[in-house]
């Protein structure tokens, strides 16, 4: 109401009114961000995983058939032999198919006396004595996955203790079989079993199955997950091809948000070596793995690698981003047609960068510019390429451009030159 109308706004002491309801709204908020930040949202409080576990399993390569106490050990002796170990791959885990199908009397889970012999004390003793830490694998339900074992629902305290008193170190924990009782009902249980068992176990929870509505609505895992375990599947199953690793790559990206250290995504152990996919599209996997902060779980046979297989495993810058203590998992920060950027921040101001070409036959050139990976104009970076080892000769400002191979990426550390 232009020129000189009646005031329409609130009179003085109507505006003073809604000052002060206002005022009182802000201090209530304030105060409920005061009275929840002193507390753990967590119930897992293991103080594990403060970087994404690193380690091998049995299943990629071995799934039930070959599962038993001779791989392992030799497993635990090629991981130090080859010097994995020592670049951060601890955990040997045995997954699905290590137990009696049935308890015993007692009602305790019982080694497989045919597979395992010696059973999983030893075994673990065996691991312990290299210098690195046992995992093991049971089931939110009545019977693990592959059905040839009991799971743990309704025995969670005494598997817990029993695992405990084995000295295993990692639990990976199974959705199969579970009487549709619904995953809040059955993984804090462990948690809470863990929490009592006596010793701190990393608790990976593998609540991975699509087909539960849950899984895809507003139950998914990476929205609890954190509560619970020190990670969550965010996937169903990997398989050793290139569809299944980039799709499994997608589906991972998109709860981005939710991995911190402490709790991550779990996209779902490494298929590297097991010789689906050619070695290019395994340089891929392992450098979209290690920038989305994922559980770098090797899944094939390291008894037996060739060395472009462990040329990939055991690139040190590479594991360095993974492991980095910022803990912030990647994301696709731009896409066009079958090229793709993502990016994370490093600590130390420093940025990775993955240039990626998801085109099947052709050569992409692919731009990063400053303003998709979070740069400030201006910046002049230096580039060290990870996969080359070599640290640029050219400073890059405002973007940087390279051909990428078709199923291949680049992938750098940014930092700025002014530093
Ligand atoms: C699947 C799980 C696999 C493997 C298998 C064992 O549910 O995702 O990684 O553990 O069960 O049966």
């Amino acid at each position: 109401m232009a020129g000189g109308g009646r005031r329409t706004g609130p009179s003085p002491a109507r505006l003073a009114l809604m000052v002060l309801l206002l005022a009182a709204a802000v201090a209530a908020e304030a105060k409920v961000v005061h009275v929840e930040e002193p507390h753990r949202r967590s119930m897992l409080a293991n103080g594990l995983g403060s970087a994404p576990p690193m380690g091998w399993n049995s299943w990629n390569h071995f799934q039930c058939d070959g599962n038993g106490e001779v791989v392992i050990r030799e497993t635990a002796d090629a991981l130090v032999s080859t010097g994995l170990a020592a670049l951060g791959y601890k955990y040997v885990n045995i997954d699905d198919c290590w137990a009696e199908p049935k308890r015993d009397a007692m009602g305790n889970l019982v080694a497989n006396t045919n597979t395992f012999p010696h059973g999983i004390k030893a075994l673990a003793d065996y691991v312990h004595s290299k210098g690195l830490k046992l995992g093991i694998y049971s089931d939110a339900g009545f019977q693990t996955c592959a059905k040839v074992q009991p799971g743990s629902l309704g025995h969670e305290e005494q598997d817990a203790k029993t695992f405990a008193a084995w000295g295993v170190d990692y639990l990976k924990y199974d959705n199969c079989n579970n009487g549709d009782l619904k995953p809040l009902e059955r993984y804090p249980e462990m948690s809470k079993a863990l929490m009592k068992a006596g010793r701190p176990i990393y608790f990976s929870l593998c609540e991975c199955d699509r087909s539960y509505s849950w899984f895809r609505g507003d139950m998914h895992p990476a929205r609890w997950g954190a509560a619970y375990g020190n990670s969550w599947r965010t996937t169903n199953d990997i398989a050793d091809t290139w569809e299944s690793m980039i799709a499994t790559a997608d589906q991972n990206e998109v709860w981005a948000e939710y991995a911190r250290p402490g709790g991550w995504n779990d996209p779902d152990m490494l298929e590297v070596g097991n010789g689906g996919m050619k070695n290019n599209e395994y340089v891929v996997h392992f450098s979209l793995w290690a920038i989305s902060k994922a559980p770098l779980i090797i899944g094939c046979d390291v008894r037996h690698m060739p060395q472009e297989t462990y040329d990939i495993l055991a690139n040190k810058e590479v594991i360095a981003v993974n492991q980095d203590p910022l803990g912030v998992q990647a994301k696709k920060v731009r896409m066009e047609g079958s090229s793709e950027i993502w990016a994370a921040p490093l600590s130390d101001y420093r940025t990775a960068v993955v240039l990626l070409n998801r085109h099947a036959t052709d050569e992409a050139t692919i731009t990063a510019r400053w303003d998709d990976i979070g740069l400030p104009a201006g910046t002049a970076v230096e580039a060290r390429d990870l996969w080359l080892h070599k640290t640029l000769d050219t400073a890059f400002t405002d973007k940087m451009a390279f051909d990428v191979a078709a199923r291949s990426c680049r992938m750098f550390v940014l930092k700025s030159r002014l530093r």
